[in-house]
């Protein structure tokens, strides 16, 4: 990735430097940044490229210095994360207690903030909002980067509000909406195999492509994070941000360049002319949650029975929809997203399907299935079912299925998008009025989902979904159990 020139409203980019930052954690006790942020970070740091980085954690619980070096500790040394500035980090990082949406909480933690300043809110939409309003009281020092983790706000309305806060503290360029599957090396790598190579390319379009299957399957269940999940579900949890980017990547024409503007320009593009196939949510989602059973050797109790679950709320585990790319290059071809918990098997991949030839010469036997184009997100791999003669009769046709690894990125998918916002590289966090975008293009399944014109559907754990799915497993499909 190059660093931006300028955002999209023609600001210059705060260009990356290597003056002394902090890196304020608000919510730094949750779950986020044990699992997921913090050994992000001592990946990051345990490559040397950022030595002057101070850390400041902060929550809502009394806890002290030694309790959260302790926790971060711990965190970096899970990633594998050594080195001399890892323990320098972990020497030098304090904690301190606050309620961020108190302005007189917010002035403390400010006024032990030094050096350049990077913001992280892993703090719920509610909380988030809050502080950021909170903040445009007090004033940030110049130059302070936001990062923002998803859900970023709760519906399109809320999503808009926060932007306009936001926009009062700091300039677009500087705010980083976290999606982290856009750190994830597998994503990025849809840019290198479309647009670095002849022969995918030109195959891309409604003149070749029959629908395009962008599926996330887990076998995981709720995994104790009721707070967050059952206020949300699948469809906000996954569909909503990740998919949607994936989408993007996709189905987005060639940037000329990779820096923040072309990107982010080339993918709103593409999500401003999404949205529900017929404009008919009711025919063209579905949704389910899990009952208890085992998914991949292990016992899950049904979902409404995990402990934080209320099931009245008829949170979804499971969500599909078909939508429609209204361009030149897509009309025509139903893009079909599913995400769900508790399934039979991990399935966690873009598939295109291509078109069948105009005519198979006869006298050619045994065609039955398309070619396709597959994208795995873990296991990294492409993959290429491609129809063939198969042994003995010459003639005969059989379909194999041509696999390479994608190779690994350096950093995991946390450590990337953190890398970005200390590089002053927003390249790979959501612009602003794409996060709103991607609330528009679920709003009609939500409001139909909510009247209930879609039914709630059961699904044992373990099982491949409910019933009447849209997508039925694709026959040959890789599938890691
Ligand atoms: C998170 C979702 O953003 O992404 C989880 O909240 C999901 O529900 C996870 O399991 C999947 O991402 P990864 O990186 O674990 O494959």
């Amino acid at each position: 990735m190059t660093t931006s020139q300028s955002d999209p409203a023609g600001h210059p980019a705060d260009r990356g430097d290597r003056r002394p930052q902090t890196l304020l954690l608000l919510g730094a006790t949750g779950d986020l940044a044990e699992r997921l942020l913090l050994p992000g970070l001592g990946r990051l740091v345990a490559t040397g490229a950022h030595p002057n980085l101070h850390v400041l954690g902060s929550g809502v619980d009394v806890w002290d210095d030694e309790r959260w070096r302790r926790r971060v500790a711990d965190a970096f040394a899970a990633a594998g994360a050594t080195g001399p500035r890892v323990k320098e980090v972990v020497r030098t990082t304090c904690y301190l207690p606050a309620d961020v949406t108190k302005e007189e909480d917010l002035r403390r933690l400010l006024s032990n903030c030094h050096d350049q300043l990077v913001i992280f809110f892993a703090l719920p939409p509610a909380i988030t909002a809050r502080a950021a309003a909170a903040f445009t009281q007090i004033g940030l020092p110049p130059g302070t980067r936001l990062m923002l983790e998803k859900p970023f706000g709760t519906d399109a309305v809320s999503a808009r509000s926060l932007n306009e806060v936001l926009a009062r503290l700091v300039p677009e360029e500087q705010i980083y909406r976290i999606d982290h599957f856009l750190g994830k090396s597998t994503v990025m790598n849809i840019l290198g195999l479309r647009f670095a190579n002849r022969i995918f390319e030109p195959m891309l379009s409604a003149a070749h492509v029959a629908c395009v299957d962008i599926v996330f399957d887990e076998t995981l269940g709720l995994a104790g994070r009721a707070g967050y999940y059952d206020g949300a579900g699948a469809l906000i949890d996954m569909v909503q941000s990740h998919l949607l980017q994936v989408l993007a990547l996709i189905a987005m024409d060639a940037p000329p360049t990779l820096d923040a503007r072309d990107l982010r320009g080339r993918k709103a593009q593409v999500l401003r002319a999404t949205r529900v196939w017929a404009e008919d949510p009711a025919t063209w989602s579905r949704r389910g949650r899990y009952t208890a059973g085992e998914a991949n050797g292990q016992r899950l109790p049904g979902y409404a029975d995990e402990p934080g679950v209320d099931p009245s709320r008829g949170t979804e585990t499971f969500a599909e929809l078909v939508l429609c790319v209204d361009t030149w290059r897509w009309a025509g071809v139903p893009f079909r997203l599913r995400t769900g918990k508790g399934l039979a098997a991990r399935r966690k991949e873009a598939v295109v399907t291509f078109k069948q030839p105009p005519r198979v010469p006869s006298g050619l036997i045994g065609y039955d299935q398309p070619d396709r184009l597959r994208i795995g997100f873990g296991p990294d791999r492409l993959g290429l079912d491609v129809n063939i003669n198969g042994p003995g009769n010459p003639l005969e046709l059989s379909q194999v299925h041509l696999v390479a690894d994608f190779g690994p990125g350096d950093l995991p998918p946390y450590g990337e998008v953190l890398r970005g916002a200390f590089d002053g590289d927003p390249t790979l966090s959501v612009r602003g009025d794409t996060a709103e975008d991607c609330w528009r293009i679920v709003a009609p399944v939500l409001e139909c989902w909510r009247a209930g014109a879609v039914p709630l559907r059961e699904y044992p754990a373990g099982s491949w979904g409910p019933e009447d799915s849209l997508l039925t497993p694709v026959p040959g499909m890789a599938t890691e159990g």
